[in-house]
């Protein structure tokens, strides 16, 4: 029988929802003329803001470009290094390099996050930052984070690109450490119609420097700096802050869709990344360890479920940190998780219809015990497995 392949993504029928409302908004935008710096960046950003409890907010073209401009403002540069994870999409580190620093590369935890036993381990003298992705949309305490980078004085950035919306117990993410960061692109959970990120921060000489990077170093008329040409624009920002004033609605969907895969998930016996109980979790990505991976998705896309890998090759193993990389026996469980992880379907706009073929196709799944081993949240099998 054909199935419809139901969507990955709900920009779709997200934008569908917002689609008459938009088009007020990016009408009088048009008709203003004012298509950059506007008040429409600026509400944007202040709502933002609030949301997280932070002073300021730096809308910019996206947020490869905003960790950037956070680790120029903290004073990051040749010679300096900077921790991050292993497991993430390429900007998280890519940028340290973009900066001209050394990215120091750190195994994660069972939360998928950096493995903050093994971050103090990688600490040195030339450390400068640290770089803590919430991958997925699940933090990891932020008071555990915020304590470990003033231990070692370093500087804290928060890579929250993927957990909008997601929080630690009362604590947002967003608002924590010296500076934190915010993807919208558009399969993100507050999804921009294109490119687009921000960064935030409490610190106003920081959110001055920041605002400079993103337009040629420019300050009230004058050009005290060489910068960079990334701004939000007026469009984007309209958009936006209409999917803002929606987003709890669509967090409580993802969250309700969240628990009828991990009941189902449970009842297999199959793993998933475990979180702290007090993390809300943001549901950005629905990533679990997949028994026999290739064999599922064939299955899954024969029911009309499409699926995806985050991620399946960790930073170590990518060329262009290879000459950051000592000892590549040192990332077990993001080898592991690299090469089991499977994300099913997940956003806002999932018919219960919809939810309830991707549970049958994933009970339709059959699979030997041997397969059900290689998956454990233990690294050890799978590492020497792939050894
Ligand atoms: C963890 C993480 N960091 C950074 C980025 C970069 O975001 P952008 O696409 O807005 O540049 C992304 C998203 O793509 C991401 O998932």
């Amino acid at each position: 029988m054909m199935h419809s392949v139901i969507p990955f993504f709900g920009s779709a029928r997200e934008n569908t929802e917002i689609a008459s409302e938009a088009s007020a908004a990016i009408h009088a935008v048009l008709c203003s003329g004012q298509m950059l710096q506007s008040k429409w960046v600026e509400a944007f950003e202040d709502g933002i803001s609030a949301a997280a409890g932070r002073r300021h907010t730096v809308a910019v073209g996206s947020a490869t470009d905003a960790l950037f401009f956070a680790l120029i403002a903290l004073g990051v540069g040749p010679g300096d290094e900077v921790i991050t994870t292993d497991l993430s999409f390429i900007p998280s580190a890519s940028c340290i390099l973009r900066a001209g620093a050394t990215p120091v590369l750190v195994d994660v935890a069972d939360d998928c996050n950096i493995d903050l036993d093994r971050a103090a381990a990688a600490i040195g003298p030339r450390t400068k930052a640290m770089i803590f992705v919430h991958l997925f949309g699940g933090l990891t305490d932020p008071a555990r984070v915020a304590a470990f980078a003033s231990r070692h004085r370093i500087a804290l950035i928060e890579d929250a690109s993927q957990a909008f919306g997601a929080a630690y117990g009362d604590r947002p993410a967003g608002s924590t450490g010296d500076i934190s960061v915010f993807s919208f692109d558009p399969t993100k959970v507050l999804s921009a119609p294109g490119s687009g990120g921000c960064a935030m921060t409490n610190d106003s000489a920081l959110a001055g420097q920041m605002r400079r990077l993103r337009y040629h170093g420019k300050e009230q008329g004058a050009f005290l700096e060489p910068g960079y040409n990334s701004q939000m624009s007026s469009l984007t920002a309209a958009v936006l802050d209409i999917k803002h004033q929606r987003q709890s609605v669509w967090a409580d969907r993802r969250r309700q869709i969240a628990e009828v895969y991990d009941n189902t998930l449970d009842r297999l016996g199959w793993k998933r990344p475990r979180w702290d109980p007090a993390v809300v979790h943001g549901r950005h990505k629905y990533v679990f360890l997949a028994p026999d991976r290739d064999r599922l998705r064939d299955e899954l896309l024969s029911h009309g479920v499409p699926t995806m890998i985050h991620y399946a090759v960790p930073f170590h193993e990518e060329p262009i940190f290879s000459a950051f990389v000592d000892d590549p026996t040192a990332y077990p469980r993001s080898s592991s998780f690299a090469r089991a992880t499977l994300s099913l379907p997940i956003n806002g706009h999932l018919e219960d219809e919809e939810v309830a073929r991707i549970v049958s196709a994933l009970e339709a799944f059959q699979t030997s015990a041997e397969i059900a081993v290689d998956t454990s949240m233990d690294p050890a099998p799978m590492a020497r497995k792939v050894g």
